[in-house]
């Protein structure tokens, strides 16, 4: 991921994930719901492009009109059964991904080649005209919300958003959640565009340019310093240069994204500065 804006790829970053909190024992004070109630995405460089706040999704999905809007559940399909947001369809972590073959193989879990990507979203329901909404909570990894929306804005939609503090402040906020399995109403048209460019950064990118690259790792510290082993990665350790920032260290501990000015003060402290260029993964 290869992007100018610095708030923009982090707020994406974040985006990817959310939780570690136990969110089935708490419950909202009513200050904090009130906080909740008035989240402002825009308070993010470009957050109205990226977010949707809980309330306004609760406004839409109340709107008996939900055929403009379409919900994907990105977290694994069994966190998706014990709960998610009514009229949500489960994609999982892998739902735009080629899982052809099996872990390990060179072309599994890459996205979806531009073609397979449009038969499934036509499957899911989405054209042009829709509203997408994803959201994950965590499961067994995080990023699952962040991924879908990076590759779908990747694909040229750009009525996708990414629900701000994920199904965990929509619980908080006292929203419905269902344990009912929503049915998709396929569509027949779809156009997407090439995949942007501008959104990844290729091997050969990297390894040509390693030595002037800023790199992000924002995996686990144990990962990052080839601990642990568990992840399937096929060698420990991390890309040659890389520093380190856990993805956690950007959200709160309500698992809402931390302030501009606090993200680019961690930023900051690995050596990068707003309107860098760098490489996150
Ligand atoms: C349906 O949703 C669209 C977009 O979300 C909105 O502009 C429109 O006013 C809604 N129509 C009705 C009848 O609620
Ligand atoms: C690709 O994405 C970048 C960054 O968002 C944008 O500036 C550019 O216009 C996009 N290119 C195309 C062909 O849409
Ligand atoms: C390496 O970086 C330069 C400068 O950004 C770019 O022009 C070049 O295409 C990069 N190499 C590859 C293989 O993408």
């Amino acid at each position: 991921m290869r992007k100018r804006n610095l708030i923009i790829v982090l707020t994406i970053l974040i985006a990817v994930t959310y939780i570690f909190v136990n969110y089935n024992t708490i419950t909202s004070s009513p200050v904090d719901k009130d906080r909740y109630l008035n989240i402002d995405v825009s308070m993010f460089e470009n957050g109205n492009e990226i977010f949707i706040s809980p309330a306004e999704l609760h406004k839409r999905t109340e709107q008996k009109n939900s055929s403009s809007l379409i919900v994907l559940d990105a977290s694994h399909p069994k966190a998706y059964a014990k709960g998610h947001i009514p009229g949500a369809l489960s994609i999982g972590f892998k739902g735009l991904s080629d899982t052809t073959g099996k872990p390990g193989d060179k072309e599994w879990g890459v996205i979806l080649s531009k073609e397979k990507l449009i038969e499934k979203l036509k499957s899911l329901g989405i054209s042009n005209d829709k509203l997408v909404v994803v959201y994950s909570d965590i499961d067994k990894g995080p990023g699952a919300g962040g991924r879908a929306v990076w590759q779908l804005k990747m694909a040229g939609l750009e009525n996708v958003r990414l629900l701000y503090g994920g199904l965990e402040v929509w619980k908080r906020l006292g929203y419905e959640v269902s344990k009912k399995t929503s049915k998709a109403v396929p569509v027949k048209n779809l156009v997407l565009k090439d995949y942007n460019e501008s959104f990844r950064a290729k091997q050969k990118y990297i390894v040509e340019n390693l030595s002037n690259l800023k790199i992000v790792d924002v995996r686990s510290l144990k990962e990052y310093t080839g601990k642990d082993t568990s992840r399937g990665e096929a060698r420990a350790g991390h890309i040659k240069g890389a520093k380190w920032l856990s993805w956690k260290s950007v959200l709160n501990e309500d698992t809402t994204v931390k302030s501009s000015d606090e993200i680019t003060s961690l930023m900051a402290g690995i050596g990068i500065k707003p309107g860098d260029d760098f490489v996150l993964y």
